[in-house]
């Protein structure tokens, strides 16, 4: 019996040493860099004035604003963009999604989505600035992209990209058929006329793709279209099997309107999805991501919001992600 009980301990030992080592999975990634200040974020968008200054904006109320002199911090809350809201008129327009900034000429352009969760009652909204800082925004309303139950998507999680053609797209959607894109006017004030056209689709399960992001590698002339695959939200009261949350996964296309593979040549719209970041060590469902240049961090910076699993898993706990990526392989990797 002595024997016995000390083989089991002997195996339980074993088991717990196993545990306590990396699993090959969370070995692969970096961990986030540096903040400090008011890091909470949730879909953030990071854009960085000709003076140096950074500004983060993150869904909810009228778009939080926050300011930084570094991408690390410290980071100060501003107020909101749209103490008001938006002038759509759908429910959810006190409540604003995953904001999106882009310079156009010398005006900053910033996309949202009014919506409710687990609707397609949603419409894409923008508002304009030339400065980005709270007060200083007018809100223009809908873009003319927005869904109901009728449609094969759902308009929210937009993205706007000016492409190598002189167009701008927009890249937008969120489970029903995933991703979607249309070409916009210039400037991007609403789509150009012609439809819009599936880019990314996950035919498994609840088809969980969203909060798409274009970024097009000028060197390589690929365009990498960034995705969260998985549930964003309520990790605190309703935890998704393990490898369900958000992680951030990529495609690639020689053509912004695609099509997009991934690294092992599956279409985006065919499950592909080759992935970028996922929970690893204290970082928990990364996702609502974005890229932008910063010649201060070596190019394209990836920005995201995770859970950080020593904070807690809420959404009022999400926390402020980024990493320089690196290219090497024709593919984008955090570090
Ligand atoms: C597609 O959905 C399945 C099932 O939820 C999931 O395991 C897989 O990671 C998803 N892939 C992409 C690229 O969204």
């Amino acid at each position: 019996m002595l024997a016995l009980r000390s083989s089991f301990n002997l195996l339980a030992l074993l088991a717990l040493a196993c545990s306590l080592l990396p699993s090959p999975v969370s070995a692969a990634y970096a961990d986030p860099g540096a903040c400090s200040g008011e890091c909470w974020t949730h879909d953030p968008a990071v854009v960085k004035r000709s003076d140096g200054t950074y500004f983060r904006f993150a869904t909810g109320g009228g778009v939080y604003v926050y300011s930084a002199a570094s991408l690390a911090g410290p980071w100060t809350y501003d107020g909101e963009a749209l103490p008001s809201g938006s002038l759509i008129s759908l429910s959810g327009n006190d409540d604003l999604w995953a904001p999106m900034v882009l310079l156009v000429g010398s005006t900053y352009y910033m996309y949202y989505a009014v919506s409710t969760f687990g609707t397609q009652s949603s419409a894409i909204g923008y508002a304009t600035s030339t400065t980005l800082e709270v007060g200083s925004w007018t809100d223009h309303g809908s873009t003319g992209v927005a869904s109901s139950s009728s449609k094969a998507y759902n308009a929210i999680d937009p993205s706007v990209y000016l492409a190598a053609d002189g167009n701008y797209y927009m890249t937008f959607g969120s489970f029903w058929d995933d991703i979607y894109q249309v070409q916009m006017k210039n400037p991007p004030t609403a789509p150009a006329g012609s439809s819009s056209y599936n880019i990314a689709y996950n035919a498994s399960t609840d088809h969980a793709e969203e909060a798409s992001f274009v970024y097009l590698r000028g060197t390589t002339g690929y365009y990498y279209l960034f995705f969260s695959a998985g549930a964003c939200c309520g990790y605190d009261t309703d935890k998704p099997a393990a490898g369900d949350e958000y992680s951030i996964r990529v495609c690639r296309s020689l053509s912004i309107a695609g099509p997009y593979v991934d690294e092992n040549g599956v279409d985006c719209t065919e499950s592909g999805g080759t992935t970028v970041l996922a929970s690893h060590d204290y970082v928990y469902g990364p996702g609502g991501q974005g890229i932008f240049v910063d010649a201060t961090y070596g190019g394209a910076v990836l920005y995201y919001h995770y859970a950080d699993t020593n904070i807690g898993l809420a959404d009022s706990e999400y926390q402020f992600g980024w990493n320089a990526l690196s290219w090497s392989t024709g593919w984008p990797v955090p570090y």
